[in-house]
């Protein structure tokens, strides 16, 4: 087990924040995803367990936190709703990671590590796509756990929830 710094802990905070507080990054709450979720809830929620299990092993670095930490909050950011792009209902499961991939570049100018754990957080869907790294397999096994999470949700919940979230997401760090 090991322990972060308070200042480990705040940089983590600060770089949690400042996507949080985005504007652009914001828009994914427009966008459904599970129920009661929106794809900005579900991003952030993934992104506070993926820090949550890589903190706890001295196997990542600070650097491999904080990589884990921006590609867990950019993973879905596709920024489109698939539900209103009839012709991409079939093709959303397998193209999203590269379009999520490629608004992260444009946006956000994210590393080559960053952008391999976009990009291969949908396999085993994306065959050619595989999560080599340990971060990208973290990414890839918390997104689908939090995905069936979110989609064992109540539909008659789904107000509640959504604000229940909100406040969820609001820190990385618990206090
Ligand atoms: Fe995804
Ligand atoms: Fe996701």
């Amino acid at each position: 087990m090991r322990k972060l710094t308070k200042q480990q802990k705040d940089e983590l905070e600060a770089i949690y924040q400042k996507f949080l507080n985005d504007e652009k990054v914001q828009k994914m709450n427009e966008i459904q995803m599970h129920r009661g979720s929106s794809c900005y809830i579900h991003s952030f929620r993934v992104a506070k367990l993926c820090v949550k299990k890589a903190a706890r092993y001295h196997r990542y670095s600070f650097e491999d936190l904080k990589n884990v930490l921006v590609a867990s909050i950019l993973h879905d950011y596709y920024l489109y709703d698939w539900r209103e792009h009839h012709e991409l209902k079939k093709k959303h499961g397998r193209r999203h990671p590269l379009v999520a991939c490629a608004n992260a570049v444009r946006d956000f100018n994210i590393p080559i590590e960053v952008q391999e754990i976009i990009k291969t957080h949908m396999w085993p869907l994306t065959p050619k796509l595989y999560p080599k790294t340990k971060e990208a397999k973290l990414v890839n096994r918390m997104d689908n756990h939090i995905a069936v999470k979110e989609g064992l949700t109540f539909r008659a919940f789904k107000k509640r929830r959504h604000e229940k979230y909100l406040k969820m997401i609001s820190h990385l760090f618990d206090e």
